[in-house]
């Protein structure tokens, strides 16, 4: 067991789920449900369009708000965008960046992922970074060549110190929304080379201290065994996120809370 002193983070992905009311009322039953002896940080992250209505929702509960995204404009003319300051006003203290969703569908690459980072960290707003290969890239056997690039792309330029609060978040892409986990081992083994990498960059204070999530279907019935694992230090939680009784126990999840 390591000697590290990771805090646990559960973190939910709301995805374009919910309108403000519903958003609100799932935030509030997470909130209701929380073991107040409960160690770690969880942290939701709605649509923007439903942040100030969680916010609200929230008040007076440590659960942390992130938005899914943030632009890496200050201001201006960008349509659609919305920016560091505008997500810290509605409440958010983390930005959920470099998501495959967003790398796939909306064709974000590891320079765009870059300037985002670098703009949530200048406001100061802690990034979650996520991370991940495809099915074919895995199956081609390029899985740590992918995350090395991505890794060392989304962290150009950036500083150890100024990178000290950036969560990562390891999600193979086959595993988001597919119902298929990746096994705790195969999770670990990716775990361990994510540290390896930053090691590589930050040094290894820097990666023993980093908190790495495992992401893509994380359930109910599979957050023990993964939380299990030396080097799972937290779970980004979509689908199951979004029902209130199963997301509270993948946040109570069984595995011993500080490894
Ligand atoms: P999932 O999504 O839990 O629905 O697989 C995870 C994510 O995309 O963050």
């Amino acid at each position: 067991m390591a000697s590290h002193n990771r805090i646990p983070m559960i973190a939910g992905n709301w995805k374009m789920h919910l309108v403000s009311k519903e958003a609100a009322d799932l935030a509030a039953a997470i909130k209701k449900g929380l073991d107040p002896a409960l160690k770690h940080e969880v942290l939701l992250a709605p649509t923007f369009t439903n942040l100030h209505a969680v916010h609200a929702a929230l008040a007076g509960s440590r659960v942390i708000l992130s938005s899914q995204d943030v632009a890496w404009e200050e201001k201006g003319a960008f349509t659609g965008a919305v920016s560091p300051s505008q997500v810290k006003d509605a409440g958010c203290t983390h930005a959920i960046i470099g998501h495959s969703e967003r790398r796939k569908i909306f064709l974000e690459t590891d320079a765009v992922v870059n300037l985002k980072v670098k703009a949530a960290i200048k406001n100061g707003i802690v990034p979650v970074l996520c991370i991940g290969e495809t099915l074919e890239e895995r199956e081609s056997g390029r899985t740590f060549k992918v995350l090395e690039t991505q890794l060392n792309g989304a962290f150009a330029g950036i500083t150890a110190a100024e990178a000290s609060k950036a969560v990562i978040a390891y999600e193979p892409v086959w595993a988001i929304g597919t119902g298929k986990t990746a096994t705790p081992a195969q999770a670990q083994e990716a775990h361990l080379f994510v540290r390896g990498q930053m090691e590589k960059i930050y040094g290894k204070a820097w990666a023993e201290a980093v908190r790495v999530l495992y992401g893509g279907s994380v359930k109910a019935e599979n957050v023990d065994e993964l939380m299990a694992q030396p080097d799972i230090d937290g779970a980004l939680v979509g689908g199951e996120s979004l029902k209130a009784d199963k997301f509270l126990r993948v946040i109570h999840y069984q595995a011993a809370p500080v490894k």
